[in-house]
């Protein structure tokens, strides 16, 4: 057995990787599903969906590999976190649709909940701020909402997961109900601290606990997949949300370094080693990864909006056909002119959290067009995390150094100018590896080290290797300009003045 399978279970879509025991890409598979918006603020997968093109792209992958089922040494799964799938322990049927981490129904619980002084409890436990973006509150949604649910979850007929979760039950038959302590870490009911579910928390959000999956390391035995299905059993050795898998997959092992992956929203993860740091400005606490028994802790700022602001110059405006576009426009932008666009469609994340306030444009003239627009909106990215790793060094400042280089990966770090940008803005180099497939190398890694097949943590940070390096290069003083000019933007956006 040669080779792993990594299965990355997005927002937006399902990918399976096959890695060699480097561990390096061989041959990959990608399938988009539905997105379900039935109301303003919700958004909704099947969970049929994200089984079947699970499945499937992992029987493509092993196929386009050249290679069979029994040739898989183990499979590692990462995944779109916090959403949230309940279903039947004894059909295996969901009891209704998945709901995404971005959808917002269930502001006014929160809200609620905040007024009740509840925060600073759940925050002290799980790490994270009293926010719908978590799961707890999704799951209570889902018990008061479909009709007979809380009487056959408090039953025990039920059960809930996080997708990874799902993927398990569902690739083991309905063997193993499992998940790790980083997505454990993301569902408002984990004591990032006692490594356990909190009985007062799940009381609070009015989860029976009965319906929680069994929590294990990041690289651990979670079952075997059926024979059937993809023609051999092969065991499921790694497990981890898909940003700490990218955390894992960049290699940043030591405290202090820095990760930040661009996808659909954009998500910062410093490692600050075997002590979770609390944040003093309104960034998460979370667990970078579990390995042995031991959690390493990061601290995490979590932009909703990045490369979906190019989706939006792309499907809203029609101002470009694809997103390779977006750079030449940038370039051929009018410096004189200072847009900005703060792309608050669904709120603005860390370390804003206003879940109210809605996207703005500043700054517009007879001679703005689609060039300014799409430098802005390429610009938004740089600044919104600027914002995240000035949080980042000022809680960790307290307790250690921060690594000044940020690793970065994901879509839009194709875009060099994005990239330069974002290096003028931190006023630190930006480092962007060869592999850009660092969530899925992060689960294969996981799952290959387990193993035995992979080298260990020393030598698969070694293999990690540089593909370009964007150095600082702005004027100091255009430098302080445009932030200046963005947290002006940004403080007439938010709905409540700060
Ligand atoms: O917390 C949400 C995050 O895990 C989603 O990531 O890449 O599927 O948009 P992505």
């Amino acid at each position: 057995m040669t080779h792993i399978l990594a299965i990355d279970q997005g927002t937006t879509s399902t990918r399976a990787i096959v890695f060699d025991a480097a561990p390096a890409p061989v041959a990959a598979d990608q399938q988009e599903f539905a997105q379900h918006f039935p109301a303003s603020g919700w958004v909704e997968h099947d969970p049929a969906d994200l089984w079947a093109s699970t499945a499937a792209t992992c029987r493509a992958a092993i196929e386009r590999a050249g290679l069979r089922a029994a040739d898989i040494a183990a499979i590692g799964i990462t995944n779109q976190r916090e959403t949230t799938v309940v279903w039947d322990r004894e059909t295996g049927q969901p009891v209704g649709r998945a709901i995404v981490w971005q959808d917002r129904r269930t502001a006014d619980l929160c809200r609620r909940l905040k007024e009740d002084g509840a925060e600073p409890e759940v925050t002290a436990k799980t790490g994270l701020l009293l926010d719908p973006y978590f799961s707890a509150t999704k799951i209570a949604w889902i018990l008061d909402n479909v009709e007979g649910a809380r009487a056959r979850a408090e039953a025990g007929k039920l059960a809930f997961g996080t997708v990874d979760s799902w993927l398990i039950w569902n690739l083991t038959g309905g063997k193993v109900h499992a998940t790790d302590a980083t997505n454990a870490s993301r569902t408002m009911l984990y004591d990032i601290r006692a490594g356990a579910w909190d009985a007062e928390l799940c009381r609070m959000f009015r989860v029976p606990m009965s319906m929680l999956p069994e929590v294990r390391d990041s690289a651990d035995d979670f079952g075997r997949a059926r024979a059937d299905l993809l023609g051999a059993e092969i065991p499921i050795l790694g497990v981890a949300g898909d940003q700490q898998a990218a955390t894992v997959g960049q290699a940043c092992f030591a405290p202090g370094m820095v990760k930040s992956t661009y996808g659909t929203g954009c998500f910062a993860l410093l490692n600050t080693g075997d002590a979770p740091v609390a944040s003093a400005n309104r960034l998460l606490t979370t667990i970078a990864y579990q390995l042995d028994g031991k959690p390493t802790y990061a601290l995490e700022g979590s932009i909703f909006i990045a490369g979906a602001v190019v989706q939006w110059l792309r499907d809203g405006l029609g101002i470009i056909r694809e997103a390779a576009q977006t750079q030449p426009l940038a370039e051929a932008a009018d410096p004189a002119q200072n847009v900005y666009l703060v792309p608050a469609f669904t709120g603005l994340g860390a370390p804003w959290w206003d879940s109210e306030c809605r996207g703005a444009i500043f700054g517009l003239t007879r001679g703005t067009g689609p060039a300014e627009l799409a430098r802005a909106a390429l610009e938004s990215v740089g600044y919104q995390s600027l914002d995240l790793i000035e949080a980042m060094r000022r809680d960790w400042s307290a307790e250690g150094a921060a690594d000044t280089v940020l690793r970065v990966d994901g879509g839009m770090t194709a875009s060099d100018w994005t990239m330069q940008f974002l290096a003028d803005m931190l006023d630190a180099p930006v480092d962007r590896p060869r592999v850009l497939e660092t969530t899925a190398l992060g689960a294969a890694w996981l799952a290959g080290m387990k193993a035995g097949l992979c080298p260990d943590a020393q030598g698969f940070a070694a293999s990690w290797s540089l593909d370009r390096r964007f150095v600082p290069s702005m004027d100091p003083e255009r430098r302080r300009a445009k932030i200046a000019g963005w947290r002006d933007a940004v403080r007439r956006t938010l709905s409540q003045p700060r």
